[in-house]
């Protein structure tokens, strides 16, 4: 027996009222994600930042304007994809996600993962893409190629904030971007 999708908006209310991680005390608002919930390409990103933690929304800071840019590569807007993260509290400091706070989080990512039903996942950066391919390698060997993950197919990119530093992974994101874009043409004209 399959089990039943839990709707969008019951799953934001158990996000908001969840304390089962000590970021839950440091956090400002929650930040569940937002998109077109039957949205054909999920991205999922690390964790809140400042600014996510202060508006509630994903990727709302320097790293979100420049994910709108690479969207705009792939031919698609905002509203055309669910953008969620892999943590919906901010980490203090935007440290690095622990493993225990992934652990107690990661339900909600699968269970908005089964309600959205995307056709591609877009991993930006390590913690994504190892938590939804089960893997140990880095982003470095894995970004730009189609994996399978169940039925979804999986598409690891870096994460946008690594461009922010470091000019060189700007060709990279781009390309794959642009990728992403051809991937998803190709299929439309099918
Ligand atoms: N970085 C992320 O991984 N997610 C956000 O929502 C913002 C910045």
């Amino acid at each position: 027996m399959t089990r039943e999708r839990i709707p969008l908006d019951e799953l934001r209310q158990r996000v908001a009222a969840c304390h089962a991680c000590p970021l839950a005390d440091g956090r400002t608002n929650t930040v569940f994600g937002e998109g077109d919930p039957h949205a054909r390409v999920l991205i999922v990103g690390e964790a809140p930042g400042k600014n996510e933690d202060l508006q509630g929304r994903p990727f709302v800071g320097a790293a979100g304007k420049y994910l709108d840019e690479l969207l705009a590569i792939a031919g698609l807007a905002r509203e055309d994809v669910f953008i969620a993260n892999v943590l919906k509290c901010r980490p203090p400091g935007n440290r690095d996600p622990r493993p225990e706070e992934i652990q107690a989080c990661v339900p909600f990512l699968r269970e908005q993962t089964r309600t959205i039903d995307p056709e591609y996942i877009v991993t930006l950066g390590n913690f994504s893409t190892k938590f939804i391919l089960k893997t140990d390698r880095g982003i470095t060997g894995l970004h730009g190629q189609l994996h399978q993950a169940g039925r979804f197919k999986v598409f690891p990119i870096f994460h946008p904030a690594a461009a922010l530093y470091d000019s060189k992974k700007r060709e990279a994101l781009e390309n794959d971007f642009a990728t992403l874009g051809e991937m998803l043409a190709r299929e439309d004209a099918r």
